[in-house]
């Protein structure tokens, strides 16, 4: 069973300032509602039951805003508001779940996933970056069937434009396993498009088996000096670590850039 998940929020989110130079991204509103909401929902419904955030002090908004009673108790004691009443509600509830744990230099997503290592239980654990969101089809939840039936580690993946392999990880395959699912043989964290194995790029939903946190702790600094968990995964594959590519059938939407941000909040509000 998956029952832990990391979400690394400490970086910085260059890409979108200005809106980033004071507030977390992960508290920008996409139509209407913050976007870490709905990462959350994803891992509730996928049947995660401890989700650990990963923040730095610069963005202890993220905690306060799961610690806002005062505002709710005034506001609601003065007037009855359904809306405002069950999204307080759901805080409570989500609250009891989550663990912050601090990553005060922003040295990568490998680096901010160690931080989590001594409060993982299990075997495997989910792992989802906040930037991306997959809509019509929870992507947690099927690649947890995955997991199960093959007892493998497993990632998002999808097709994207030659030009762009530079912008994510990027696996080569050796197997078709179905429809959807491909058993990996490497990955590369932004390779040029000249030597990159494929054009086929992971997205930010992973089940990572515990015996990564090894791996991430013997890593030296890659790609700009951040250390990357995709390097860490490539080291696993090549120790014969079963990983899995599930191409998802949802909705992406990357609410990371300036440009993909908006589009974001107009594509959802659409559905
Ligand atoms: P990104 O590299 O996409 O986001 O990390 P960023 O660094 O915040 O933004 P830019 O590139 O400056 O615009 C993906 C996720 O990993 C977290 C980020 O908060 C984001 O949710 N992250 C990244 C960390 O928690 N720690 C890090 O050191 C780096």
């Amino acid at each position: 069973m998956i029952k832990q998940a990391i979400i690394p929020l400490a970086g910085l989110g260059t890409r979108l300032l200005p809106l980033t130079s004071i507030f977390p991204k992960e508290l920008l509103p996409i139509n209407g509602v913050p976007g870490i909401e709905y990462i959350i929902d994803e891992c509730i419904e996928a049947g995660i039951k401890e989700i650990i955030f990963i923040i730095s002090k610069k963005k202890n908004l993220i905690k306060k805003y799961f610690y806002q009673d005062k505002i709710y108790k005034d506001f609601l004691a003065k007037k009855k508001n359904p809306r405002v009443n069950n999204h307080y509600k759901k805080i409570l509830k989500n609250r009891k779940m989550i663990k912050f744990v601090y990553q005060n230099k922003p040295l990568g997503t490998g680096d901010a996933v160690l931080k989590a290592y001594k409060f993982i239980k299990d075997k495997y654990f989910l792992m989802l970056l906040p930037d991306d969101l997959i809509f019509k089809e929870n992507c947690s939840k099927a690649m947890i069937k995955i997991h199960k039936k093959f007892n493998s580690s497993v990632m998002a993946s999808m097709s994207v434009d030659k030009d762009s392999v530079s912008r994510w990880g990027i696996y080569k395959f050796k197997k078709k396993l179905s429809k959807t699912d491909y058993l990996i043989s490497d990955v590369v964290e932004k390779p040029n498009k000249k030597n990159a194995p494929s054009n086929k790029a992971v997205i930010g939903r992973y089940i990572l088996p515990k015996s990564i946190f090894s791996k991430l702790l013997a890593l030296k600094p890659g790609k700009s000096g951040e250390i990357h968990i995709t390097d860490a995964i490539r080291l696993l594959i090549n120790q014969n670590e079963k990983f899995i590519a599930h191409n998802f059938s949802g909705k992406y939407l990357d609410c990371g850039t300036m440009s993909g941000y908006i589009k974001s909040n107009l594509e959802i509000s659409k559905l």
